[in-house]
């Protein structure tokens, strides 16, 4: 099972296992993840997923839809990093991501 690391606000890492075909934003929330607060169940209509990327995982990730693009408007502090995590299925090509929680989210 591919393994992400999620770094929570306080710096805490956890890295988790997420079967492939839930979302980043899944694994988060089923396993207690700090940061993620996923309002909106993940119909990319609320921005509070949202995370950092590590850079070198960045140009890994599948392309940004629209929709994604128009609500991370909307985020806490958005930057060249920022991604909704319900927006990103996890793939065997995905083992060893690593994202990081915002300050807060919305
Ligand atoms: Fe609401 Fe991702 S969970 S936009």
């Amino acid at each position: 099972m591919p393994k992400i690391v999620y770094i929570e606000a306080d710096g805490t890492r956890k890295e988790l296992e997420v079967e492939v075909g839930y979302t980043v934003m899944e694994g988060a929330t089923m396993n207690g993840v700090e940061g993620v607060e996923a309002e909106c169940g993940g119909a990319c209509s609320c921005a509070t997923c949202h995370v950092y990327v590590d850079e070198k995982w960045i140009n890994k990730l599948p392309k940004k839809e629209n929709a994604e693009e128009d609500m991370l408007d909307m985020a806490n502090e958005p930057n060249k990093f920022s991604r909704l995590t319900c927006q990103i299925t996890v793939t065997e090509d995905l083992d060893g991501l690593v994202v990081k929680m915002p300050s807060k989210q919305g």
